[in-house]
């Protein structure tokens, strides 16, 4: 294993979700395969876990790390916001423990060719789902200028929003948007030299913005936690791991004011210092963790 494909906040998540014998778990994102494979090790003999994952490269990946768990083991190649017709569709009510481990595999990250990434030049694709019929190139090329504006600062928290909207709009006049370097041409152009950050590259943001628009991550998110806290039994644990600031105030939120939900982590956990050291991704994790309160709302 590559050290990238290490799952975050591993023992964590163990400790926290607690999975046990004849337990049900479902992990949103089943990306390659680890967590989802620790919850099956902790859960021997018999836990079941069902698996969503809507990128066909992951979910192929993750297929073969755990065929050896059988028939202990759904996976569910669709969005997780449709967690709850698709359990229907398994016949499954109620479930004892629930993991996101939201945003992007290190497959989808560092196999390249998606657009996901500023280095080199690559398709402005960013759907992790293939199926979906909108790609970040067609949202660039269609939108109006204020839409453009409100997704960079809103989903980016790009203060320079406007500017870099605006020389979208001026370029797609003459050419229509294709790939990274393009964009990443467009914002270093657009932004003076003196708002270019020290820390981060100057297209992050904007690349972040998009990716959450092509692929509607906050809806799915807000859909997940509400769904997900509904079918999750008293006792039932729901841990949410989230990468930016955008998701984890969503998670946050929804797990103080649903009334059915105990916060269990008042502060969210987070990678020490030697993970963090060997995992980079590591660095911007949180997770909180709720439990689903005794007798029904
Ligand atoms: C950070 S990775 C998960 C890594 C995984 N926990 C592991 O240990 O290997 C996130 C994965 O979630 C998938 N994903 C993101 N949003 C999703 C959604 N709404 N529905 C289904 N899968 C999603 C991505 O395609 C990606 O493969």
């Amino acid at each position: 294993m590559q050290p990238d494909h290490v799952p975050v906040l591993l023992a964590e998540v163990i400790e926290w979700l607690q999975p046990r014998p004849r337990g049900i778990y479902i992990d949103g994102n089943l990306g390659l395969g680890g967590h989802a494979g620790a919850i099956l090790e902790a859960s021997q003999p018999d836990g079941i876990l069902v698996g969503f994952e809507w990128d066909a490269e992951a979910l192929r990946e993750a297929k073969k790390r755990l065929a050896h768990f059988g028939e202990r083991v759904h996976f569910v190649h669709r969005n997780f916001a449709s967690l709850k017709e698709s359990l229907a569709g398994l016949g499954i009510q109620e479930v004892d423990g629930l993991l996101l481990d939201l945003g992007l595999s290190s497959l989808q990250l560092d196999a390249g060719g998606r657009g996901f990434s500023f280095k080199g030049s690559q398709p402005l694709d960013m759907r992790m789902d293939a199926r979906e019929p909108e790609t970040a190139a067609d949202l660039l090329n269609t939108a109006a200028e204020e839409e453009l504006a409100d997704i960079f600062y809103y989903y980016g928290e790009e203060r320079q929003a406007r500017r870099i909207a605006a020389a979208v709009v001026e370029t797609r006049q003459r050419e229509p948007l294709a790939t990274t370097d393009q964009l990443v041409g467009i914002i270093e152009r657009a932004v003076p030299r003196r708002y270019h950050p020290a820390k981060i590259h100057v297209g992050t943001k904007v690349f972040q913005a998009l990716r959450i628009a092509v692929n509607h991550e906050l809806e799915n998110l807000s859909r997940v936690l509400e769904d997900g806290a509904g079918l999750l039994r008293a006792g039932g644990r729901f841990c949410a791991i989230s990468f930016h600031s955008l998701e984890d105030r969503l998670v946050k939120r929804a797990f103080a004011e649903n009334e059915i939900l105990q916060v269990l982590t008042r502060k969210p956990i987070t990678p020490g210092a030697e993970e963090c050291r060997r995992n980079s991704r590591a660095r911007s994790a949180k997770m909180r963790v709720a439990a689903r309160r005794e007798g029904r709302a």
